[in-house]
């Protein structure tokens, strides 16, 4: 459930129309919707009960210091994969001892940054990682604390682009190797085994891998204290679909409850959970305008002002995203269109073969663009960053200005 509705036939996020929006701020413009982020981020921890646990959310799927702020509050913790993302979420008031740390190639710099801040945790990916964060640790004088992603190998049934927990993925480490991993993690100096970790994909719409995946760590967990390797906690990952179009994923409760009754007898193990999509993704829409309508020979265009290097999703993974009127109660003539930008590529589309009812300088909302919407947004064609605006009730934040040309090249040079 989200809080982007229509009344009079106008499309409100909370308690403003956006119309409004788009007249004070231009277009293209991301809307996100600060009580959808909070309900969103409730769902799972609600869900998860009296187990211990500590929600992660991903900074990867939206990153804006607003939204990580909105986080903050709450108490969430943060997945991070960089240091920027790092300096982003102590930036927007983010507690460091309720940061995770993912990914597969952590520079010695990023490890002696987020050293250097206390994290909760390194999720590490490989033996030659663990070989690095203990020669860093050492140099600050630290004990780095640590958990092994593990490849569970299970089919996440997803787009293979963001599918991550198969054997031939390049994350985490495979599970025939995971105790031999946590041996050698356990006779360095200066880290601390405390976790285990897995992440095995993105949009993913049923139960069954989360719970196969679940399985196999906690197999591990068991075959780990035989070795006298104590586990304090269990880092499930993100991955939990969301609805774009028809799909019907797992609600989070019945996500988080799937999990947590496996937890049964296991309640000193901290959970933790690393959603991005599951918050973010319905928390927002991209604004765009109507430039012109084209009749081709084969179809007609509907030319907006938002392009490939706004929301690459539909282009990367052939993404439906629906695409809705602002202003639903115009007198207009129904056509078929693909929904295009101005990028020069035929790959730059929005939406293809979409049944809509307008006329240039109409308003269109992408919907389901908070995640990996503006995260992934690019310069391409020298166009700048759109802007983000975070509705609050009736209230209406500017959290990133519209970005200016100058600003494109500000740190270039020419040769003299
Ligand atoms: N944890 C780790 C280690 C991850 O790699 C990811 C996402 C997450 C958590 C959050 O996953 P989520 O809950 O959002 O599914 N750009 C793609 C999605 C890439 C996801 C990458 N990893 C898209 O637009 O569909």
């Amino acid at each position: 459930m989200d809080y982007f509705a229509y009344k009079n036939q106008q499309l409100f996020a909370e308690d403003v129309a956006l119309e409004t929006v788009a007249h004070i701020h231009g277009t293209p413009c991301y809307v996100y919707s600060k009580a959808t982020i909070e309900r969103h981020w409730h769902a799972f921890d609600r869900a998860a009960g009296s187990q211990p646990h500590l929600i992660c959310y991903a900074v990867k799927a939206n990153s804006n210091l607003a939204v990580l702020n909105v986080m903050a509050k709450l108490g969430s913790g943060f997945d991070i994969v960089s240091g920027g993302e790092l300096t982003r979420v102590l930036k927007a008031g983010g507690d460091p001892s309720k940061v995770v740390f993912s990914g597969v190639g952590k520079t010695h710099d990023e490890i002696a940054f987020a050293l250097e801040h206390n994290i909760k945790c390194f999720n590490v990916e490989s033996r030659s990682e663990l070989t690095r964060i203990n020669e860093v640790a050492e140099k600050a004088g630290k004990k780095a604390p640590i958990s092994i992603r593990v490849n569970p190998d299970v089919d996440a049934k997803t787009h293979p682009y963001i599918s991550t927990g198969l054997k031939d993925n390049k994350f985490g480490v495979e599970r025939q190797q995971a105790v031999e991993i946590y041996k050698y993690a356990h006779s360095l100096p200066y880290l601390n085994v405390i976790g285990i970790d897995c992440h095995i994909g993105s949009q993913i719409t049923e139960l069954t891998p989360f719970v196969d995946a679940l399985d196999i760590l906690l197999a591990l967990i068991d075959e780990l204290a035989e070795h006298q390797i104590h586990i304090h906690h269990l880092d499930v990952g993100g991955g939990l679909g969301v609805t774009y179009n028809d799909e019907k994923p797992p609600h989070p409760d019945q996500y988080t409850q799937a999990i947590t009754e496996r937890l049964k007898g296991r309640e000193e193990l901290l959970l933790i959970f690393e959603p991005g999509r599951a918050i973010m993704a319905n928390a927002g829409i991209l604004l765009t305008k109507v430039e012109f309508l084209k009749q081709g020979a084969e179809k007609n265009f509907a030319i907006v002002d938002a392009a490939m290097n706004d929301l690459i999703r539909p282009a990367l993974y052939s993404a439906w995203q629906n695409i809705i009127p602002l202003d639903a109660g115009l007198e207009r003539i129904k056509a078929i269109y693909d929904v295009v930008g101005p990028i020069c590529e035929t790959g730059d589309f929005l939406g293809k073969d979409r049944e809509l009812a307008i006329e240039p300088n109409d308003y269109l909302a992408v919907r389901s663009a908070g995640a990996y919407g503006f995260a992934m947004a690019s310069n391409y064609n020298s166009r700048c960053k759109a802007a983000e605006v975070l509705i609050d009730g009736d209230k209406m934040h500017l959290v990133r200005e519209r970005e200016k040309i100058s600003q494109l090249f500000e740190s270039e040079h020419i040769p003299t």
